[in-house]
């Protein structure tokens, strides 16, 4: 049973698609032990709490400076005793020792074709709005796996979506999420907890 850690920021739509592809049986061998995020008000922590899985906040706020939130962060992982830590929309730099212990063990799903619209600055509604902006008619999600750069690692699965005439930025995030996100980032798992990659 492969031990999972979820990070994530914001509203969780990630971390609600991994826990429902658990219960359905899409993903096997694979459960939720944490899920941890750097906001008290994300709304990942309350799904996770809806489903007695532990829920622990750390603000990088309450911490004399990013050293000692790192460390904390660090702490607090290993706590777990996790086999794989998944970035569901954690949009904070993952300390450079968490990536060195962890290496090849911390995923993470990002909003676009990489390499496209990825790195610095490209993260959440931005990446939609880039995307828009040069006019392409694909975009996608990509899920990877984290080492030192920014968006940089081993790709893992992507796929494709096309992008609509009178698309927003919100109505392609949407699309985003559902046509690529929510199937990838639990596929991606699966394939993990079964050696299938
Ligand atoms: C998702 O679209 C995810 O791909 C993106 O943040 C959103 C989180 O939504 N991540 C990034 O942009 C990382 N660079 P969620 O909290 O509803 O899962």
């Amino acid at each position: 049973m492969l031990r999972v850690g979820v990070m994530a920021s914001g509203g969780g739509t990630n971390l609600q698609a991994i826990l429902d592809a658990i219960d359905s049986g899409a993903v096997t061998n694979a459960g939720v032990e944490v899920v941890i995020s750097n906001n008290p008000g994300a709304y990942a922590l309350e799904r996770a709490r809806n489903r007695g899985i532990q829920a622990v906040c750390l603000s990088p706020k309450t911490f004399e400076n990013r050293e000692a939130f790192h460390e904390a962060l660090l702490k607090k992982v290993d706590e777990y005793d996790l086999d794989l830590i998944v970035l569901a929309g954690f949009l904070v730099t993952i300390p450079a020792a968490m990536i060195r212990k962890y290496r090849n063990r911390i995923i993470n799903i990002h909003p676009s074709l990489i390499p496209s619209f990825c790195g610095v600055g490209f993260y959440g509604l931005k990446v939609h709005e880039a995307a828009l902006k040069r006019g392409v008619k694909l975009t996608g999600a990509t899920v990877h796996f984290v080492d030192e750069g920014m968006d940089s690692g081993p790709i893992i699965l992507q796929r494709a979506v096309e992008v609509l005439p009178g698309d927003t930025p919100e109505r392609l995030q949407r699309r985003v999420m559902e046509e690529a996100e929510w199937q990838i980032l639990p596929e991606a798992i699966d394939r993990i907890a079964n050696d299938r990659l």
